[in-house]
């Protein structure tokens, strides 16, 4: 009775890890018929990103405190912070990240990096993809930021036969930021067809002490959309 028991356990946990990156695309794809989506367009907006935008006050640490990505529909991640740094000397702008998923019992703190350059000088605001990683176009908006306290940045990618992929992460310098300011900052983000029903907030407590992560994810789930979750799907499908 009790090795029975133990077993299950046992299975339960390896399911659980193993599921991680197997079954939540999986479960994405599932759940697009059980909610209707109206946000998914074909074409990346036209963006206005923030004017006179100054890029090294932006740079440090930000806690992301909600997000929102075309491709998620339940709030899956916590504890997700962000680093931003300007190296003068090739240009580039590289976010370090981390996080975990909110419902992984180890806690296991996963990371990775983008790095974009600027493309016009006129509109520091606008930054474009230094890895190929899309065939088309995929750019990212500081859409506003007061630099000391909050920020909220866009990104949006096209690609072909597909609907675009866009995401949005509400960037914060404390683990937490004033309902107020949140509100302000979300109502910038339906004139891009993003519903906010979509939006989910990304617990920031007992962050401390996750548990380091041999596995490097250098192509963010949220930030480049799900990689891997066509050939997921196949995988899938073929069982
Ligand atoms: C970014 O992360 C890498 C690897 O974790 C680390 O070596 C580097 O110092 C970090 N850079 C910044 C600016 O945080
Ligand atoms: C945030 O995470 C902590 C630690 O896992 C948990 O105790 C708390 O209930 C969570 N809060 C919310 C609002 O989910
Ligand atoms: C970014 O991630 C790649 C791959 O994980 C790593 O090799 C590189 O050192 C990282 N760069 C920075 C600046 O953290």
């Amino acid at each position: 009775m009790i090795r029975t028991e133990y077993r299950l356990v046992v299975m339960a946990l390896l399911i659980a890890i193993f599921c991680f990156d197997l079954c939540y695309p999986w479960m994405n794809f599932n759940s697009y018929t059980s909610r209707k989506r109206t946000d998914l367009k074909k074409r990346c907006p036209n963006v206005r990103a923030q004017r006179n935008f100054d890029l090294e006050p932006m740079m440090g640490n930000w806690y992301v405190v909600q997000y929102y990505a075309s491709t998620e529909e339940l709030p899956e991640y916590a504890c997700m912070r962000s680093h931003f740094t300007f190296t003068s000397d090739d240009q580039h702008i590289t976010m370090n990240f981390s996080y975990i998923y909110a419902e992984d019992p180890l806690r296991e703190k996963l990371q990775g990096n983008i790095t974009w350059e600027i493309p016009d000088f006129n509109t520091p605001a606008h930054w474009i993809h230094t890895e190929d990683i899309y065939e088309g176009i995929y750019n990212t908006y500081v859409l506003d930021t007061d630099y000391k306290s909050w920020g909220l940045i866009m990104h949006c990618a096209e690609k072909k036969k597909h609907p675009r992929y866009l995401s949005a992460l509400l960037l914060s310098r404390e683990p937490t930021l004033g309902e107020n300011v949140i509100n302000f900052l979300k109502e910038k983000l339906p004139r891009y067809d993003i519903d906010l029903s979509f939006m989910f907030a990304i617990n920031q407590t007992t962050c401390d002490n996750l548990m380091e992560s041999s596995k490097d994810d250098p192509l963010a789930y949220i930030v480049n959309g799900r990689k891997n979750a066509k050939t997921m799907f196949k995988i899938i499908l073929k069982n």
